[in-house]
């Protein structure tokens, strides 16, 4: 997940290139895609992210990993891991995360690649417990994380400190995984 390439039944899950910008600036210059976000983002604002992961990588050895279509190499978006930047109650803490090109919702995608991500992140991180999160209305997200076996607690909710109050998206959920070995 850093130098390593994870691999499951249909994606490669690898460290981002410079060709993945472009295919990762359309996706998120689409609303369908950031209609849970703030905003969609711009060119600059989407290329800033990108190195941001890239950074994150440095930082901590994993980060969001671009996931490729092994049939047709195609970049599809981006599913890993994080390390949330604010404070809250359940930090400091490790995030899973998850964001493809509409054109690909819908397939099995998004859990197919995280379930990689979860194994990875417990048998070669070390890590106990991954959580993820979302706002209150991201069905779509949320049954990911119900999918990945994830338990979700009504006393976790939380409102986003990245968004100003009364902000639609600010109330969010919070979902968590423990490794079951101990
Ligand atoms: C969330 C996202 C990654 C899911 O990708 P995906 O590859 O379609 O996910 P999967 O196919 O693995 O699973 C999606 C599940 O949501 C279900 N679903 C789809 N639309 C739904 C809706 N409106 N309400 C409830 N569930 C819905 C699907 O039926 C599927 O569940 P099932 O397998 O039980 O049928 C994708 O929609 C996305 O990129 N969204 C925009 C970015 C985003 O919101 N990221 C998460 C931020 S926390």
């Amino acid at each position: 997940m850093g130098a390593e390439v994870l691999r499951t039944e249909r994606l490669i899950l690898r460290r981002p290139r410079e060709a993945d910008r472009e295919p990762f600036a359309r996706m998120n210059a689409d609303p369908r895609v950031m209609e849970f976000f703030p905003a969609t983002l711009s060119r600059e604002e989407s290329d800033a992210l990108m190195e941001r992961i890239e950074a994150h990588l440095e930082q901590h050895g994993f980060s969001w990993c671009a996931a490729e279509l092994q049939d047709t190499g195609e970049f599809i978006g981006f599913i890993g891991l994080a390390v949330p930047r604010f404070e809250a109650a359940f930090t400091p803490c490790v995030e899973i995360g998850w964001r493809l090109a509409a054109e690909y919702w819908g397939l099995g995608l998004a859990t197919e690649g995280a379930r990689t991500v979860v194994d990875y992140a417990f048998a070669d991180l070390g890590l106990k417990e991954i959580v993820s999160f979302t706002t209150v209305a991201n069905a779509r997200s949320r049954r990911v994380m119900e999918k990945l076996g994830m338990t979700y607690d009504p006393a976790d909710d939380f409102d986003h400190p990245g968004l100003a109050e009364g902000h639609a998206q600010r109330r969010h959920v919070l979902y968590r995984l423990r490794r079951n070995c101990d």
